[in-house]
């Protein structure tokens, strides 16, 4: 039998804040997680990512390279962070290609949304299943695919 080349999940060069709880297993790496977060497991939070303060990220999410997350939010389970857009046809090789999320704070994003490269205001609510493809600028519920407004707050 051939030998697979295994490698482990980690948590390398990650900037912790205080009581931030993880639960094993996790993959961190070289990314910001502020105080009195919960990060569940099956995560995977890339490199450049920094989530604010007293943000809960619920299992099997996906928190890729270039995202910002603010204070106080819940990011629901199985949620997807995009930034590779595949524009020329693909994944890109060029990183420099990948584009960038920025969440405010008190942001609530439901089970199994998909966020495309966008920036959402503080206090929006997304529903679950979404797939949010613009930016979010008015405060309110958003649902479907593509994410609308099906509510103001
Ligand atoms: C989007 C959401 C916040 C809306 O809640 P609400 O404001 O109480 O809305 P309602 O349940 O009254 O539904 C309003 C309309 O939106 C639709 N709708 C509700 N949630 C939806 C969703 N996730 N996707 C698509 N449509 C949705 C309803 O079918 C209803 O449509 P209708 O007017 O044609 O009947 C909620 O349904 C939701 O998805 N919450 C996420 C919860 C979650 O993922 N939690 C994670 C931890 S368990």
């Amino acid at each position: 039998m051939n030998q697979p080349i295994i490698l482990s999940s980690q948590i390398r060069d990650v900037v912790l804040g205080k009581n931030v709880k993880l639960v094993q297993p996790v993959n961190l790496y070289e990314c910001k997680i502020g105080d009195n977060c919960f990060v569940g497991p099956f995560v995977e939070i890339q490199s450049n990512v920094v989530v604010g303060d007293r943000t809960r990220v619920q299992s099997h999410s996906f928190i890729c390279d270039g995202v910002n997350i603010g204070n106080d939010c819940f990011v629901g389970h199985g949620v997807m962070f995009v930034n590779d857009l595949f524009s020329n046809g693909g994944p890109a090789g060029d990183r420099n290609a990948w584009k960038t999320t920025t969440i405010g704070n008190n942001v609530s994003i439901g089970s199994n949304v998909t966020m495309l490269p966008v920036t959402v205001c503080d206090g929006a609510v997304i529903g679950a299943g979404a797939v949010v493809t613009k930016d979010i600028k008015i405060k309110g519920v958003y649902a479907g695919n593509p994410a609308k407004l099906i509510r103001r707050l």
